[in-house]
Order: C-alpha cells, then structure tokens, then sequence
C-alpha cells in the first residue's frame, strides 16, 4: 500500500491522528466483504481494460494490473491471502497487495472510479449469481412436490378453513398450492434481474467522472444490461437489496407456512402423516418422543429472514443521498438471509423426501365433520331449482338431524332425509361420497382428479 509520511494507509493521507483501534476493528468489513473477493477482481479488471481501451492507462500498466489480480485471485483461493482489519474492506486489502506485487503502478487502479461504485458492481454481480443459486433450489423443490403429488392424486383428505374441516380434497392439490407458491417465488426473484442488471461501475464516488470512460464496454464485460442513468442515485440506491430482500422473506413465509401445517398434521392429534426418523429428532428426557425440529427449524427462520428486510429499511429510511458508511451493512444483512434461505430450501427438499401421508387417516379425518355438506347444497340446487340460500337452509336442516341422531351423512336413511325435503330420491346419496365430491369440483382449478393430473403435466412440461 502506497503509505504516506506517518505510515497510514493512502486514504487516511490527511489525518493526523491514528485512527482508534477500537474503530478499526468495529468499522471494518472485511470478514464479511470477502466473500466477494472474485467479484472485486472481475470488476477490477473489466474496469482497467476499458481504462487501457480508452487510451487512460498503457497497455504494459494494465497487464501488469490484471497479472497482480490475478495472483491475488489465486492467492485468496488457496488461503493464502492475508486479510487485514487495517485496510477496512476487500476493496483496499487487495488494492494494499496489488502495490505489494506489482508496485506503483498499482496506483492506476483506481482511476475514474470510487469505492462508491466498486462495492456496488461487486455486490449486484454477486446477488445476480446468489438469485441463480436460489432459484435452482426452488425447482428442485417443485420437482420434490410434484413427484409426492403424483403418487398422490387419489389421497382424499379434509381441506381445512379455520382448521376446520371444509370440504374433502386431494393432497395432491394441497401440495400443488405450494408448486404455485414457489413458482411465484422464482418469478419474483427473476423479475429483481431488471434492476440488477443495470451496471453501477463508472459513476465514481457520486458525480461521475471527468475521464473518457466507456461505461458501455464494462456494462458488456460483467454482464450487465445497461449502464445506469444516474451517478447520485446509482451511489444512494439499495433497492436492489430491499428486493432481494423481501423476495427472500415472501420465500420464507411459504415454507413456514407449510412447515407449520406438517407440523400440525404430524401432532399425535392429527397424525395424518409420518417423518422418517431422517427429519425428526429425540427428547433428552421423553424417551418415546420423535419432534419434527427440522420443521419448526424452518417455520423459525423465517422470523430471521424478515427481520433482515426490517433491518435493511430501518438503515435507509431518512438517509440522505448518496453514501454513506451506514450503507456498509447492507452486505452482512443479504448474506444472512441468503445463507439462511439457501439452507432451508435444502433442509426443505430433505423434509419432503422424508414425509409419508397417513392415507387411512386423512380418509377418516375427512369422513368427519359433515364434510360434504356444501355438496349436498349444490345438487339441490341443480336438481330442486332451489336458490342457493334454499339449499343451504335444507342441508343445514339436515347437518342438525344427523348430528341430533349421531350419525354422519353417509348414514343417513333416505326417508330421514325426505323428512326435510320430501322431493329428495336415493339419488342424492351419492353426493356424500368423499371421492364423488372432489371429482365434482372440476372447475378450473379446483380439486378434482382430472384437473390435478392437467395440472401436474403442465408443469413437468416446463
Ligand atoms: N466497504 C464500503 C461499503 O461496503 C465500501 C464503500 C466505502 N466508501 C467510502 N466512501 N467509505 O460500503
């Protein structure tokens, strides 16, 4: 590093006082930022050839520049790198080695660009990759979901509002409810591509630069679409990362949602499925007890995730343009949230693979409640010329009759039911078969066997 006379390092060069130790070790980044060493030197080397391209540096200073980074890359891939607090982020630890392996002629490195820039051309190429990386995880887990609801078409169960019993389904269309989650998961996360591929490098510290640079060519270089428009705003602006941010916690929500409902089907009060003894884990006390911690693993860290996206928008609200050091945080705050997704969606797919459904049970839970009742209003209606609130008055009519004698409408004697609707014939009767009424909801979209099984070659088509 290029030291000036009280041996600081160069952007220090006009404080007189060493700076507190105590800052130093609070202030820098550098155990975090270093994960984007790589990206650090891509940018690095993009922005020298475009340098040398524009006739700002020579030839023999640019590849001197890009052999020392080089080095620099491989040095770090061996571990072999030594990261200082000293120099505060990745940016200055390999621009402090670069002097250290080629010299002075390090110090062009950094014409017409900033650290402003710098970090924020690392950090967007880095999300780009990280968004890639989630949205693999995510198909992966909607093929898992697919092939469960495939062996699962026929699997009649309650389908719950209120946690009540509502209507009779197949789990395959529970499960395919999530397929359409997590879709909408990895569209979201692809649609955060329009802003992270608008290119910050060359806006320099905020205003721009007055060197010839060509900011088209770097944009082409890295990868990204566009240069963006505004240096000020380019400087100030961490949307991207409120983005990232909120697809990650919108993520979260839904395998904490699923995970909180396998929890409850896997209570001993439920007991629609089983976890293989792969996803659950022992009582140091109880010893007949298997809990479902992965899942409740899951269903937790979503809280980590949108405590994250709250954190992010606390440090932006009602800070001025364009940077500041408050901003520094930003990466700490999206690797954990995507360490903590990343994981998840893996421990997730685990989950999945090791679930087997209760199929007997399911049937029972849903032979209860009087489950088809809205059934039985439907056909009223189509074979009575009722109203629909009519229809709704008779069944309810004949839910308390059959709940008055202890039996479930499957039990119920036609003459019973003629008591309350005279015009009824044993006809009706089927209407409460529990695979008659989900093969009757064959709307688009609802739950019957046909529907489920579109639904499923649809999406093993894309
Ligand atoms: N490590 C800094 C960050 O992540 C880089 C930008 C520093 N710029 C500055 N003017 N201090 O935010």
């Amino acid at each position: 590093m290029v030291k000036n006379k009280n041996n600081r390092a160069i952007w220090n060069t006009r404080i007189k006082e060493k700076s507190s130790t105590l800052f130093q070790k609070v202030g820098s980044s550098i155990n975090i930022d270093k994960r984007i060493y790589k990206e650090d030197i891509l940018g690095s080397i993009a922005h020298v050839e475009m340098l040398f391209k524009q006739k700002i540096i020579s030839f023999k200073v640019k590849n001197k520049i890009i052999y020392g980074l080089q080095k620099i890359d491989k040095e770090i891939s061996k571990n072999k790198f030594e990261f200082s607090d000293k120099y505060e982020d990745i940016h200055m630890n390999i621009e402090k080695n670069l002097f250290k392996i080629i010299g002075e002629d390090a110090g062009y490195i950094h014409t017409a660009r900033s650290r402003n820039d710098q970090v924020i051309t690392d950090f967007k190429i880095w999300m780009k990759k990280a968004t890639k990386e989630i949205n693999n995880n995510l198909e992966k887990i909607i093929k898992s979901t697919i092939k469960i609801s495939e062996k699962n078409i026929e699997t009649i169960m309650p389908g719950f509002t209120h946690l009540k019993n509502a209507q009779p389904i197949s789990l395959a269309h529970y499960l395919m409810a999530y397929v359409e989650m997590f879709t909408r998961d990895i569209k979201r996360f692809e649609n955060n591509l329009e802003s992270l591929n608008q290119n910050p490098l060359g806006v320099a510290a905020l205003t721009g630069t007055s060197f010839n640079i060509d900011r088209n060519y770097t944009t082409k270089k890295l990868g990204f679409k566009y240069p963006t428009n505004n240096s000020i705003d380019t400087i100030s602006d961490r949307d991207f990362v409120l983005d990232f941010l909120y697809s990650i916690s919108v993520c979260s929500i839904h395998i904490s949602r699923i995970a909180e409902e396998l929890i409850i089907w896997n209570s001993d009060g439920f007991n629609l499925i089983n976890l293989s003894d792969k996803i659950v884990t022992g009582s140091s006390i109880m010893p007949q007890k298997k809990n479902p911690d992965h899942l409740e693993h899951l269903r937790g860290k979503s809280g980590i995730n949108f405590g994250n996206l709250i954190t992010m928008l606390t440090i932006l609200k009602g800070l001025p343009l364009s940077y500041f050091k408050d901003l520094q945080d930003d990466k700490e705050i999206a690797f954990k949230s995507y360490d903590t997704l990343i994981d998840c969606l893996k421990l997730f797919n685990e989950v999945l693979n090791n679930i087997t459904p209760n199929k007997k049970e399911m049937y029972k839970l849903a032979e209860s409640g009087y489950i088809t009742a809205t059934d039985l209003a439907d056909y009223l209606v189509k074979n009575h010329s009722m109203s629909f609130r009519k229809a709704y008055q008779k069944t309810a009519e004949i839910v308390n009759l059959a709940e008055k004698k202890k039996k479930k409408l499957t039990e119920l004697e036609i003459n019973e039911l003629q008591k309350i609707e005279p015009k009824l014939t044993s006809d009706v009767l089927k209407v409460f078969d529990l695979k008659y009424s989900v093969n009757s909801k064959n709307s688009y979209g609802g739950t019957s066997f046909e529907n489920i099984k579109r639904m499923i070659m649809k999406y093993k088509k894309k």
